[in-house]
Parts: structure tokens; C-alpha cells; sequence
């Protein structure tokens, strides 16, 4: 069987398609000319060269080319940013490049099942309960351009799949674990803001409400997807629920170190991320806290995987593993001491 990967050179993209090849699969990974290639696995791990495609997903030709002879694609590139200062592009990538992906495997005969990487934004924040698939996006107001891309795109994959188009969605929650440090890898960067000290206090007072997936989880979602997936379906790909302070006080409680002492209100961080972002646009280096990230955390986002447990025999790992295995990686890497 052969798979059509997109996003391989992402965090999430890059270990499943080493956890593809390990399955013995033949993988062709969609790759931009620009795209950062040494977080791709070693030689050894396919015994031979890697099947590369250059493209790009707002490119239909590039797509079609590239899905040419497969059996599957699986969709997992996006932009994952809180901000861009062109927000148009979250919509000619994740929508505009959703659609390029379900034409081409309209064109290619051969394409028998989608696996599209949704998120648990396009189903919306969950304020003070916890939600399944059957959530639908109130659409009343979006937290970042971001948020709004993935649910425009969800309508086009659901619109796909009740035309008939073979396509599964899955929709991790936070993606954390060690993996390439990409704006995709956000907790690995707070960690490191963190322990670094820049990020003095926690972020607000605990009211913020997160489904935290470990990278491997989120794997094993989306191979199980693939090969169990029913077409039509959502699977949300989530872990356990907990605040970002909680997050804080368990790394502590891992590395031994202090808690934070004190905490920083929402509107001094909102703050600091339009100081962020007005810099950003002078230096064009993307902020890691924006205004959008701040909206985010006035929310709650918690989901049940119960239907991915049941139907793909999903297995998500807690917090606290996770963390354990993730806070010795970081400094392993020296990217934080303690
Ligand atoms: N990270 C999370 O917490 C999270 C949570 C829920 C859902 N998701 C979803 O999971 C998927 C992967 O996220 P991630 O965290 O791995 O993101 P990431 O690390 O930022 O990786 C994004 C990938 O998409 C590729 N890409 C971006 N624009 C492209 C374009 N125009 N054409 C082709 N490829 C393009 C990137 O290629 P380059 O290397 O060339 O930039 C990269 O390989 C996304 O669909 C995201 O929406 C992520």
C-alpha cells in the first residue's frame, strides 16, 4: 500500500512517517523546495532513499503529481500559527489546500481512503463540559484566524465525505511530546520560556481548560484511522483535560524544581503578545504569545476520546507520563536545565 504524507516535515508529520516506515509501509512525503528535510528519518529507517515530492499544497498540479499510484492519503499539513500578519493565508493553506488534496484523490483512481488532520478548534471551545464529536462550532466568535481556517476546512471535508469521498477526520487536541519544535510544539516552547525564566508566572489563574495528545498517541490515531476509519467518521484524537497550570505545577513536581509563585493576569499577557506582535511585524520573527493565544486560554477546550478508545483502540497516555518522558528530552537537548 502506498501512502501520500503531507506535512511530513511537521512535528506531528514527522513521526508518522517514521512510524509508517517502521510499519513497513511505502511512504511519499509532500515536500515544500523550502521545507526544513533533518527532522526526516535516517536512511536506515526505510533502507533507502526517501520518496519525496515537491510541491505544495495551494498547488493542485503539485498535489495530483504527488498522489499519483497511491492507495492513501493522509493530510496533515496546515499552518499552525496563533498569528500571521497575512491571516489569508491560513485559508489558502488549510482550506484552499484541503481541497486541492480531495480533488487529486477525486483524479487518482487509485486513492482508496483520506485520513484529514482536523483539531479540536473546529469543534469549538467547550466552556465547562466536556464535548465528543457530535459538537458542532457555534461560529458565534472565533479566538484566531486559525481556529476559523480549520472550521472552514472541516466543512469542506464533511461536505467531501457525504458526497461519498472516503475521508476519515481526526482532530487531535494539544499535541505535545518530543518531536521537531515547530509553533505546532507549543508546550515544549512554554516549557522553555518556562525554565528559561522568561515566563516568570503562570499564564492567567487556571480557569483555561486543555485536552493535552501526546505526539506517539496522536500516531497511533491517525495509522489506526487509516487502516480502521470508517469514511465519514470524526475520531477525536484528544488526551487528558487540564489547565496549562496544572501543566506547570506537575513539570515542577517531574523536575523537582519551584512552582511558579505568582500569577499573570490574562490582560497583562494580552499585553505583552500586541508588544509581541507589533515587533513582529517590524522583525517579521513570529511571536510565541499573541492576542490569539490569550483568547484561546479565556476558554475551555476539553473532549472525550471515548469514541476513538472504542472504535480504533486508541490509547492515550496521561499527563504526567508524557511530561516524564518530554521534560528529560528537552534537557537532554539542553533547551532547559533543572
Ligand atoms: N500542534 C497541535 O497542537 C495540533 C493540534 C490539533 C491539530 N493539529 C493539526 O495537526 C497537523 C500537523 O500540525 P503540526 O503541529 O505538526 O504543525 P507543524 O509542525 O507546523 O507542521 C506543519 C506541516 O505542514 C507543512 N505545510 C505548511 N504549509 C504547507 C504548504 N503550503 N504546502 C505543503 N506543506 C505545507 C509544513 O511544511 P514546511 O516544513 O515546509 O513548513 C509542515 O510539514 C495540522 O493539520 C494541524 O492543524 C495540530
Amino acid at each position: 500500500m502506498k501512502i501520500l504524507l503531507t506535512g511530513a516535515t511537521g512535528f506531528l508529520g514527522g513521526k508518522l512517517f517514521a512510524a509508517l516506515l517502521a510499519d513497513g509501509h511505502s511512504v511519499r512525503a509532500l515536500v515544500r523546495p523550502t521545507s526544513d528535510l533533518s527532522s526526516l528519518p535516517p536512511p536506515a529507517a526505510h533502507g533507502g532513499a526517501l520518496d519525496l515530492a515537491y510541491g505544495d499544497v495551494t498547488d493542485c498540479r503539485s498535489v495530483l503529481d504527488a498522489a499519483s499510484g497511491c492507495h492513501v492519503i493522509l493530510h496533515a499539513a496546515a499552518l499552525v500559527e496563533p498569528w500571521l500578519p497575512d491571516p489569508s493565508k491560513f485559508i489558502s493553506v488549510n482550506v484552499e489546500g484541503l481541497k486541492n488534496v480531495l480533488q487529486a484523490a477525486r483524479e487518482t483512481k487509485s486513492v482508496e481512503k483520506i485520513v484529514y488532520t482536523s483539531s479540536f478548534f473546529a469543534l469549538g471551545p467547550t466552556d465547562g463540559r466536556v464535548a465528543d464529536e457530535s459538537q458542532v462550532h457555534h461560529e458565534k466568535f472565533f479566538c484566531s484566524e486559525y481556529e476559523k481556517s480549520k472550521l472552514a476546512a472541516d466543512h469542506v471535508a464533511r461536505q467531501a465525505a457525504s458526497e461519498g469521498l472516503p475521508i476519515v477526520m481526526v482532530y487531535p487536541g494539544v499535541i505535545y511530546g518530543p518531536g521537531k519544535l515547530t509553533a505546532g510544539n507549543v508546550l515544549a516552547q512554554l516549557l522553555i520560556e518556562r525554565f528559561s525564566g522568561r515566563l516568570p508566572g503562570y499564564m492567567g489563574y487556571g480557569s483555561d481548560k486543555f485536552s493535552f495528545s501526546h505526539v506517539e498517541d496522536v500516531v497511533q490515531g491517525h495509522i489506526a484511522a487509516m487502516h480502521r476509519g470508517q469514511p465519514g467518521e470524526r475520531y477525536l484524537l484528544t488526551g487528558e483535560n487540564a489547565s496549562f497550570m496544572h501543566v506547570f505545577d506537575m513539570a515542577a513536581i517531574i523536575t523537582g524544581t519551584k512552582r511558579p509563585s505568582f500569577h499573570i493576569p490574562l490582560w497583562m499577557v494580552s499585553m505583552y503578545g500586541w508588544v509581541s506582535v507589533f515587533f513582529s511585524r517590524i522583525t517579521g520573527k513570529l511571536p510565541l504569545v499573541s492576542p490569539p493565544t490569550v483568547q484561546v486560554m479565556r476558554h475551555q477546550w476539553a473532549y472525550s476520546c471515548n469514541k476513538a478508545k472504542v472504535e480504533l483502540d486508541y490509547e492515550p497516555r496521561n499527563l504526567r507520563e508524557g511530561l516524564e518522558e518530554m521534560l528529560p528530552w528537552l534537557n537532554s537537548l539542553g533547551l532547559i536545565n533543572y
